[in-house]
C-alpha cells in the first residue's frame, strides 16, 4: 500500500519521543541564557505544536501546566487519535489534538499563540509545507510571541544529503511495502560502502551512519529520516531570510551546549565570530567552525535586544538535579567538538546541594560548601549542568498541587500503556511528566511499573513482574526485577521524588 502525502511518509508514524527543547519553561531559561528577556511562565499562555506526531511532548507540557492551553497538530490520524485518547484518559481539559494538514491552518480560526514549536518538521517536508508554516507563524503567533524551529543544518549535512541520494536510488528500486523499500535503500548503500567506495573513505561519519543503519536502526525512524520524498538541510541564513519578512528575529539557540563556546571553539574562532557584523554572518561562521549538523533555534516576533535583566532572571531561577552526586562522574554531554563536563569543583558541591532540594544560584552561594565560590562561577556551572541535561529549571511553587494531580493522571495513563505494550507488544511511552519542571523525563517500562505501583499502593516488584511477557520464566523474571528494584531505590527513586513524580 502506498499512502504518501506529497513529500511525506504517512504509512508508518514517527517514533514517539519527548523533546526537552519544546518545553516553554525550558525556553524561558534558554532565552535568558542567550542574554534575552523571556516570558514568565507564571502567567497562563497558549502553545501550538506543529507536526506533534504522537503528541507526547504536548501531552506532558499540558499536564504539567494545567492553567495554559495546548494544541498539537499532525496529519497522521493514528498518532492524533492515540494522543487524543490519552488526553481523555488523563482528563486533560487544556489540550486539543487536531488531525490537520499544515495547509488547513492558516485559514483556520484559532486563538493567537504565545508559543509555536516544531521539532523535526521544517526540513522534513516540501517547500509548499514550509510556506504554510510561515503563514501559520505570520497569522497565529502573537506579537512578542516565540517560535522554536529545529532543523538539519548545513554545512554539517552536506554529506548526509549525498548519502540520502544513494539510499533513495535503492529505495526506488525496492518492492513495496515500505520497510522492504527502506531495506533496499540501506542495502544498496551498504554494498557501495563494502565495495570500498571513496565517498565513504572521504566521509567517515557517513560510514558510521551506514553501520548504524545496518545494525539496524528502527525502520520507522529511518523511513522518516532518510526516505521522505522531501528532506532538506538548511543554512541558517536561508531560514532567517524566510522568517524576517513576517517579523521573526533570531532569539538564540535552545540547545544550551551551543552557548558554551569554550567547549566547542578555539580562541581564534571565538574572536572571529565575536567580531562579525551581523547575526547571519555570526551564525554562518559558527556553523562552519563547528560543522553544525542540527540547529534548535528560538525566534521572537518583534525586536530582539540583549538585556541585563536576563542575568537577574537566571540568578532567580531554581534548578533541580536529575541525578545524585554519587553519579557526578557520569555527568557529561557531547558538543560538536567533544565532550563537555562540569568542573569537578564546584560541580560536585552544587549537585550535592541541589540534591537536597531545588535552589537558585543565589541560594547556592549561601550554602556553606560554596561560600568561597563566586556567584558567576556558580551560575556558569549550573548552565553547564543544564546544558548536559543534568539540571532543569523549575516552575514556581504556586500551583504545584494542581500540576501534581494532572501529571499523576497523565503518568498513570502513559505507564499503563507502556506496561501493556511490554506484555503484549506495541508502542511504549517512555517519558513521564514532572510537575516540578513542567517538562518530561525519560524512563523505561520497569521504572514506570515501580512508579505506578507506588501510586496504586501495591507491591512494586510483583506489580512489575505481572507485565513480563508470557513466555518469560517466572523465577528469572522475579530475580531480575528484584535487582532492578534495588537499583531504582538506590539510584533513581530520589530523583523521581525531586521531580514530583513519586
Ligand atoms: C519527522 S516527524 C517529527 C515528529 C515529532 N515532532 C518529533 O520530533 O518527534 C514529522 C511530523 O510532521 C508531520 N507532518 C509532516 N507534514 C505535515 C503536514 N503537511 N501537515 C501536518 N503534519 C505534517 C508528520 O506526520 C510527522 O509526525
Amino acid at each position: 500500500m502506498t499512502d504518501r502525502k506529497p513529500g511525506y511518509t504517512t504509512e508508518v508514524p514517527y517514533p514517539n519521543v519527548y523533546h526537552r527543547e519544546l518545553n516553554p519553561s525550558f525556553h524561558t531559561m534558554a532565552l535568558n541564557a542567550n542574554g534575552l528577556a523571556a516570558p514568565s511562565r507564571e502567567t497562563p499562555y497558549t502553545y501550538l505544536e506543529l507536526g506533534c506526531a504522537w503528541g507526547l511532548s504536548t501531552l506532558i507540557h499540558a499536564a504539567a501546566n494545567p492553567d495554559s492551553k495546548f494544541v498539537g497538530v499532525d496529519f497522521n490520524g493514528e498518532c492524533i487519535a492515540a494522543a487524543g485518547e490519552i488526553a481523555k484518559e488523563a482528563k486533560l481539559t487544556n489540550v486539543e489534538f487536531l488531525q490537520a494538514d499544515f495547509a488547513d491552518l492558516p485559514g483556520r480560526v484559532m486563538p493567537p499563540f504565545d508559543t509555536i514549536v516544531m521539532h523535526g518538521v521544517w526540513g522534513w517536508i516540501d517547500q509548499t509545507g514550509r510556506d504554510h508554516i510561515v503563514r501559520i507563524l505570520d497569522r497565529h503567533l502573537k506579537p512578542e510571541g516565540h517560535a522554536f524551529i529545529s532543523y538539519n543544518a548545513l554545512p554539517g549535512n552536506a554529506p548526509v544529503d549525498a548519502l540520502r541520494r544513494l539510499l533513495q536510488v535503492g529505495f526506488e528500486l525496492g518492492a513495496e511495502p515500505l520497510f522492504n523499500k527502506v531495506n533496499a535503500g540501506v542495502g544498496i548503500a551498504a554494498q557501495v560502502k563494502d565495495n570500498g567506495a571513496r565517498f565513504f573513505a572521504a566521509h567517515p561519519m557517513m560510514a558510521e551512519r551506514m553501520d548504524h543503519m545496518i545494525k539496524p536502526a528502527p525502520r520507522d525512524y529511518l523511513a522518516h529520516e532518510y526516505f521522505n520524498a522531501d528532506w532538506q538541510p538548511f543554512y541558517y541564513r536561508d531560514v532567517e531570510k524566510v522568517l524576517a519578512p513576517i517579523g521573526l528575529q533570531f532569539a538564540g539557540s535552545a540547545h544550551l551546549l551551543d552557548l558554551i563556546d569554550d567547549a566547542q571553539l578555539p580562541e581564534a574562532a571565538r574572536r572571529h565570530i565575536a567580531g562579525a557584523p551581523t547575526m547571519a554572518t555570526r551564525e554562518t561562521l559558527r556553523d562552519f567552525y563547528i560543522n553544525t549538523l542540527f540547529r534548535r533555534d528560538m525566534w521572537r516576533k518583534g525586536t530582539v535586544a540583549q538585556t541585563k535583566d536576563s542575568q537577574d532572571a537566571l540568578m532567580a531561577t531554581r534548578f533541580v538535579v536529575g541525578q545524585g552526586v554519587e553519579h557526578f562522574d557520569r555527568i557529561a554531554g557531547h558538543a560538536m567538538l567533544g565532550e563537555v563536563r562540569p568542573k569537578a569543583e564546584p560541580g560536585r558541591a552544587i549537585v550535592a546541594a541541589l540534591e537536597a532540594g531545588p535552589k537558585t544560584a543565589v541560594e547556592l552561594s549561601k550554602d556553606p560548601t560554596l561560600a568561597s565560590v563566586e556567584l558567576a562561577v556558580i551560575l556558569e556551572t549550573l548552565m553547564v549542568l543544564a546544558a548536559v541535561g543534568a539540571a532543569e529549571p523549575i516552575l514556581p511553587e504556586a500551583g504545584l498541587a494542581a500540576r501534581k494531580a494532572s501529571c499523576q493522571r497523565l503518568n498513570a495513563a502513559l505507564a499503563q500503556r507502556t506496561l501493556n505494550a511490554a506484555r503484549t507488544g506495541g508502542r511504549e511511552w517512555q517519558s513521564l511528566a514532572s510537575p516540578v519542571t513542567g517538562g518530561g523525563i525519560a524512563t523505561n517500562a520497569v521504572i514506570q511499573a515501580f512508579i505506578l505501583a507506588r501510586h496504586q499502593g501495591v507491591e512494586p516488584m510483583a506489580f512489575a513482574a505481572s507485565f513480563a511477557p508470557d513466555e518469560a520464566p517466572a523465577a528469572d523474571v522475579q530475580e531480575h526485577i528484584r535487582k532492578l528494584y534495588e537499583v531504582f531505590e538506590r539510584e533513581s527513586a530520589s530523583t523521581f521524588g525531586n521531580l514530583g513524580i513519586v
